[in-house]
């Protein structure tokens, strides 16, 4: 009914609503004066002196966080990660040992082929920390550590407030981590707490748009593809966003690495085809303004998403939204919310059924 959706239409406006809660939920419990703090981990710094692969693995929209998470255990780490689908993982004999960190995230805790190569990995003598959102799942039971996400229940099908609790998670573990061999100064990972710690303020920032991105929504929602670009982090963004529209509005949509189009999907760009272009990364900006000239010489609509410095890319394309100025590293998370919300309202204006999409399920149990 509509009490148990805290008076929204569907619980998926109520779990995208709730993200700054969640994010603060997921992030006070492992804060310790102003930094990050895994008290509950077995895991310490002898183990992970042992420690020579890092692979992370998960499906849908936690796959997308594991992509995150190995952008940033890179850069804070300096720690070379794979991320893989779960089910690509379990299938294809991974280079897996007693000197491997397997990284699975789920929220449910309860998909079949993250669970499998949970199995797999611990056979071979890994090590597994699990980051979920469920206490007591399988996945939290089978795995040698958990770290839980604290977003709170999760309802909708497409999933909202588990993945930006997840790249919370991502962000502080890589943090800590890098704290642990040394790549990370103390001062860097006091930043990194503080960046994150002001997330929810800026979720709460792209909510308050909400009526822009539903006119938008309510004068293209007829469209058939939608095209997603981005680079660096912004890719991850795109790829995450891309899923939320095809999952629930049921539109077909690609997301490319911007520079990756000359090589194929440019030749789909028509008049009037929507092109999303995610720029929130200083080192590559530029790029991405060559990327959108491109699109737009053959007709392309452009909707970009910038950090507010950039505001003045409007005279470039045709809708902006603005995210405020932050550090680049945290900007996944603000700026996904924009693409949860414009894949909600497409699919509200086509008449989906938002919370229980056809053929999808909240969690894959079965093979
Ligand atoms: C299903 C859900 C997705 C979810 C994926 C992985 O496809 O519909 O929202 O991202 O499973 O689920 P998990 O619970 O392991 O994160």
């Amino acid at each position: 009914g509509a009490a148990e959706k805290g008076g929204y239409d569907h619980f998926m406006m109520k779990e995208m609503v709730e993200q700054p809660k969640a994010m603060m939920e997921a992030l006070l419990s492992r804060c310790c004066e102003n930094s990050e703090s895994f008290g509950e981990l077995k895991l310490n710094a002898a183990m992970m002196e042992n420690i020579n692969r890092i692979q992370i693995v998960a499906c849908g929209t936690a796959f997308h966080a594991g992509m995150v998470g190995k952008y940033y255990f890179e850069k804070f780490a300096r720690i070379s990660v794979e991320t893989e689908a779960a089910s690509e993982y379990r299938y294809k004999n991974p280079i897996v040992d007693e000197n491997t960190l397997l990284i699975v995230i789920s929220q449910s805790g309860e998909t079949a082929d993250t669970l499998a190569a949970i199995r797999l990995a611990k056979e071979c003598g890994a090590w597994v920390l699990a980051v979920t959102n469920v206490v007591g799942s399988s996945i939290a039971r089978e795995a040698d550590d958990v770290i839980y996400t604290n977003a709170g229940p999760e309802i909708a099908v497409a999933s909202t407030k588990a993945y930006v609790t997840q790249i919370g998670c991502m962000m502080l573990l890589a943090a800590y981590m890098g704290r642990l061999n040394g790549k990370l100064k103390e001062a860097d990972s006091t930043r990194i707490f503080r960046n994150l710690m002001m997330t929810p303020g800026l979720i709460e920032k792209v909510l308050d748009t909400k009526e822009t991105i539903k006119a938008f929504a309510d004068k293209n929602y007829r469209i058939n593809d939608l095209f997603y670009i981005g680079r660096g982090l912004d890719l991850y963004t795109c790829m995450e966003g891309s899923l939320k529209l095809k999952e629930i509005s049921y539109i077909h949509s690609e997301s490319y690495a911007a520079g990756e189009l000359k090589h194929g999907p440019l030749a789909l760009i028509e008049e009037g085809t929507i092109v999303i272009a995610v720029c929130t990364q200083e080192n590559v900006f530029e790029k991405m303004l060559s990327n959108i000239k491109e699109v737009k010489a053959r007709g392309a609509h452009v909707l970009a998403i910038v950090q507010e410095a950039h505001r003045d890319i409007a005279s470039e394309v045709d809708e902006v939204w603005v995210i405020p100025e932050m550090d680049d590293d945290i900007t996944a998370i603000p700026t996904i919310v924009y693409l949860q919300l414009l894949a909600y309202y497409l699919a509200v204006a086509r008449g989906c059924d938002v919370d229980k999409p056809k053929n999808l399920a909240k969690s894959v149990t079965v093979e």
